[in-house]
């Protein structure tokens, strides 16, 4: 068993209604912290309260962003238990994003069982309405007090909990989507497949660009071409043409999301013929047009499935299903959340259930 210190806070916060939480506005009382130094490597994992941490000027992550995080959820199952959904998988790309910029790698079962701990800890803060969840943050930055690039010595790993509400409070709410042409999110090669701040600071300029003309979100192009599809603002996407769902491969410029792969797993289960292959603006909006483009859908863990409404590329839009939710965008929400919530047995052995 891990060894983990706690030092619990002595007062604890209110904790907000199920239906005030917004998504990422609330923190729970207690945060998971472990250092990492060259002599000791990873040490000293403890659980402390919540609240501001130190900074130097000088601690390397604000200069050269050598940073790496994760989000998943836990939620609140019928028997009154919490279930993780898919943590070793999240865990798995921490290490893989790790490895990517410099960072040392964690051990999967030790972060597990310090999540555990926490969720036990916090657990009160796990709402339980349908739709809600706690949103887990691991995030780990370098922290080096020192000017010039290359990997820090030391580095920082926290986790911090959120509870969210429900992101489709009023039902789902198809997106309309603006095809960018423009800017470009990540390149083969280079960070686009790991979660790094960096690549998240690439695309702000282009959503707020989009925002101002009306759009919800845009679709990233390959930056090689900008012809290729790649993700869908920071979801994965897929569409399904006539009767076959298509998503991009993972070449290396695109997340390789946990929901992403929960739905093609699930659509081989349904055997419903999905293909993970290059597809071009140019096919997309000539399936638009003809008819033949029956569904689009982001994939991701904030939303699970956001259904696209309409895109938009160069002076044409197209409208999908008369923007209203497709059948299997609402097939694919239905059975993952039903196995979040522990409603649906888990054939895959997706959840990790906290006993309380
Ligand atoms: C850029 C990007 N793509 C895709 C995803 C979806 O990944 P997941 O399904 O693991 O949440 C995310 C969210 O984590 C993301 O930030």
């Amino acid at each position: 068993m891990t060894e983990i210190a706690l030092k619990l806070c002595s007062q604890k916060k209110p904790i907000p209604a199920d239906d005030q939480l917004g998504f990422g506005v609330h923190f729970t009382d207690h945060m998971l912290v472990m250092d990492y130094d060259l002599k000791k490597g990873w040490h000293d994992m403890r659980i402390e309260p919540y609240g501001p941490i130190s900074i130097d000027p000088s601690m390397m992550v604000l200069h050269y962003g050598q940073a790496v995080f994760e989000g998943m959820k836990a939620f609140r199952a019928a028997d009154g238990n919490i279930n993780i959904f898919r943590p070793r998988d999240h865990f798995q790309r921490f290490n893989n994003s790790a490895v990517r910029v410099c960072i040392p790698e964690l051990d999967i079962e030790e972060l597990l069982d310090g999540l555990k701990k926490l969720l036990e800890i916090d657990h009160q803060w796990v709402p339980s309405t349908h739709g809600t969840a706690l949103y887990i943050r691991p995030f780990i930055f370098a922290t080096d007090q020192f000017l010039g690039v290359r990997p820090s010595h030391t580095y920082k790993l926290m986790i911090i909990l959120s509870p969210v509400g429900a992101y489709y409070a009023e039902g789902f709410n198809p997106v309309k989507i603006m095809v960018e042409d423009k800017y470009v999110r990540a390149v083969r090669g280079g960070i686009g497949a790991i979660k790094t701040p960096g690549n998240y600071a690439a695309s702000l300029l282009a959503a707020v660009e989009a925002k101002e003309k009306g759009f919800t979100q845009v679709l990233w192009l390959d930056a090689h071409e900008l012809k290729w599809l790649e993700e869908v603002g920071t979801m994965n996407i897929m569409l399904k043409l006539g009767d076959e769902v298509i998503t991009p491969p993972l070449t290396g410029s695109i997340l390789p999301g946990i929901t992403r792969d929960s739905t093609l797993k699930l659509l081989k289960q349904w055997q419903i013929p999905v293909a993970e292959k290059q597809i071009s603006i140019d096919e997309v909006m000539a399936a638009g047009r003809g008819g033949k483009l029956v569904e689009m859908f982001g994939t991701g863990t904030a939303a699970v499935i956001s259904p696209v409404g309409s895109i938009h590329y160069r002076d044409e839009s197209v409208v999908i299903n008369n923007g209203a939710v497709g059948e299997l965008s609402q097939r694919l929400f239905d059975a993952i959340t039903a196995i979040q919530y522990g409603d649906k047995e888990d054939s895959f052995g997706w959840i990790e259930t906290v006993k309380l």
